[in-house]
């Protein structure tokens, strides 16, 4: 698949690397190319990879990542243009830094990142995933250790193809893909991210951690 990853940095770089690794081809939308504070890591991928400004990415490509930091992503959905029956990939978190030093999710419960930026961009298909744990779990999804188990990668979306493409595109990094339901469903994933950023605090900053799912 050719796949759009807007914003170039922890996130999206790591998905960009292993997705290429997996064979698609990746277009990195950065605001000013050769110019940002990170680069995204298109000699590393070769021939895999290319970088763009962010409105030539997201029209050059039906799936697009949205990897930036929450408070830039009016201005990256506007940059985008036009992204009616687009596939979009929401790996946002909306963080807000407390007077001390904690996190919080800034928008409360009673809506999502995810069900904001499906108002910023009416008619796209906006399926929230990748955002539940560290980058370094996108990097590489493999726990030797767990007998057999996989990390699970939990998604939502109220828009069946997209979720089928995103689906795809974990299981194609080595994740355990679970559908939890409508878009909606980011009121859960959201604060399930910021439960994975306390505990890594907590263990002194540890990313070798992830969600698994035990069934019977
Ligand atoms: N870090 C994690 O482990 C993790 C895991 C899951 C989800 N998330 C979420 O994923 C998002 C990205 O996190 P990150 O850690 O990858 O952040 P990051 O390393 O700071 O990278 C953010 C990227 O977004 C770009 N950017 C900023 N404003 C932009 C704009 N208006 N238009 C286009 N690109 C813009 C930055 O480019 P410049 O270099 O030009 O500033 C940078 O490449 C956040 O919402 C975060 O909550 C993070």
């Amino acid at each position: 698949m050719k796949i759009a990853i807007i914003g170039a940095g922890k996130v999206g770089g790591a998905l960009g690397k292993a997705w290429a690794k997996a064979g698609h081809y990746i277009i990195f939308g950065v605001r000013s190319p050769g110019q940002g504070k990170t680069q995204p890591p298109v000699a590393e991928i070769g021939a895999g990879a290319t970088v763009q400004a962010v409105a030539d990415a997201a029209h050059s490509s039906d799936i697009i990542v949205l990897a930036t930091p929450w408070p830039a992503v009016p201005d990256a959905i506007k940059a985008m243009g036009e992204l009616r029956g687009k596939v979009l990939i929401d790996c946002t978190n909306p963080l807000s830094l407390n007077g001390d030093g904690s996190l919080s999710l800034s928008l409360g419960s009673t809506t999502s990142g995810a069900e904001e930026i499906e108002k910023l961009a009416p008619g796209v298909h906006v399926v929230k995933a990748f955002n539940t744990y560290g980058w370094e779990n996108f990097a590489d999804a493999a726990y030797p250790n767990a007998a057999g188990l996989k990390p699970v990668m939990f998604y939502c979306g109220d828009h069946d193809a997209a979720k089928v493409t995103v689906n795809q595109l974990a299981a194609d990094l080595g994740f355990e893909p679970v559908d939890t339901g409508g878009l909606g469903m980011a009121r859960s994933l959201e604060p399930l991210a910021l439960l994975w950023i306390r505990l890594n605090i907590r263990e002194s900053r540890n990313a070798n951690f992830t969600w698994a799912r035990l069934t019977r």
